[in-house]
């Protein structure tokens, strides 16, 4: 194999934007190849590439499946992508052929939750509305009504999903003055006592909440959890925020509840598909706030990002502890 001629490792990457620190750090025991455009690359040329690669530096972008795994074949020892969301990953198949994950938690949970608030924010508080009439005539005069939304304090606030990013973002949400916090996870977590929130079920967070927070993870038991019941369960004036992934939502359903106001408004970092499709109804909704997957895009947490999925790789291939395996 390459590897055994050249004794350097063969390395792929599915993008030429990929922050060079990290394939700097590669570039030292590795050949890279690498698709050539700053988007995704195509499945076919993508397999066309990868036979006989040893690792593969993926994004969200790239599914990772069993027809890629046969296309790089025996050689393939790790697949690192540079997110902590791998709902793109066929992990099982993974497993089964003894590639291992490299995935980057920990290292974008501040700039997520950061980018939660800047989203939740915008979303209650109506800042590209806001801005679209200052800069278009619409700023007549200062007014009483015009341009308000719903504040934080003294609200109820649900974050659905308790993991890294949930509890930062309970965590910067609790200084805005909140009346009370609720979250929804699988399992009941310790930091949630020293944050001061409370679990509940996912029925009673949607009635009680007047904020509702996607920040769980794509998994079959999350899919489209947030359907048609679970919009009529939120209050009326209830705004929706999603950070995860688009899949959480049954996105038609969303559309329906804004254009009813079966809920107020909706802030939307993730959207299916994505890109979302400039006809889509969601982008003529005043109550909808659309950033195009900015969760983590910090250049600090970007730049890190690179460098752990490229010490992934690098360890993977040298046989010592991966910084962050999916196990
Ligand atoms: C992730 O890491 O999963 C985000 O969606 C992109 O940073």
């Amino acid at each position: 194999t390459r590897k055994m001629s050249s004794e350097r490792y063969l390395v792929y990457i599915t993008r030429s934007d990929m922050p060079e620190c990290g394939v700097e750090l590669l570039k030292k025991q590795c050949d890279i190849k690498m698709w050539h455009k700053p988007s995704p690359v195509p499945v076919d040329e993508f397999k066309k590439s990868i036979p006989g690669v040893n690792a593969i530096f993926c994004a969200l972008t790239d599914k990772i499946n069993k027809e890629i795994l046969d296309a790089a074949g025996p050689e393939l020892k790790v697949v690192a992508t540079i997110s902590v969301g791998y709902d793109h990953i066929d992990v099982a198949e993974c497993k089964k052929r003894g590639v291992k994950i490299g995935y980057t938690p920990d290292v974008l949970t501040d700039a997520t939750a950061e980018l939660t608030m800047a989203l939740l924010l915008s979303t209650s508080r109506r800042l590209p509305e806001a801005q679209h009439e200052a800069r278009t005539g619409g700023w007549v005069s200062w007014a009483p009504t015009w341009m308000t939304g719903p504040g934080l304090a003294g609200s109820t606030v649900g974050i659905v999903g308790f993991g890294r990013i949930g509890q930062a973002v309970a965590r910067c949400i609790k200084s805005f003055n909140t009346s009370k916090i609720l979250y929804f996870n699988r399992s009941e977590k310790q930091e949630a006592k020293e944050i001061g929130a409370i679990k509940v079920s996912f029925d009673e967070l949607l009635s009680e909440s007047d904020f509702v927070i996607c920040c769980a993870p794509l998994v079959p038991e999350t899919k489209e959890m947030f359907n048609k019941s679970a919009f009529e369960k939120m209050k009326n004036t209830a705004v929706f925020i999603n950070t995860s992934r688009g899949g959480t939502v049954d996105q038609n359903a969303l559309i329906e509840a804004l254009k009813k106001n079966t809920i107020r408004a909706a802030g939307l970092d993730v959207t299916t598909p994505e890109p979302l499709p400039l006809d889509s109804p969601l982008f003529k909704l005043k109550n909808c706030v659309i950033l195009p997957h900015i969760g983590s895009a910090t250049i600090e947490t970007r730049n890190t990002m690179s460098e752990i999925s490229a010490n992934n790789i690098l360890a993977a291939l040298n046989g010592t502890n991966m910084p962050a395996e999916l196990k």
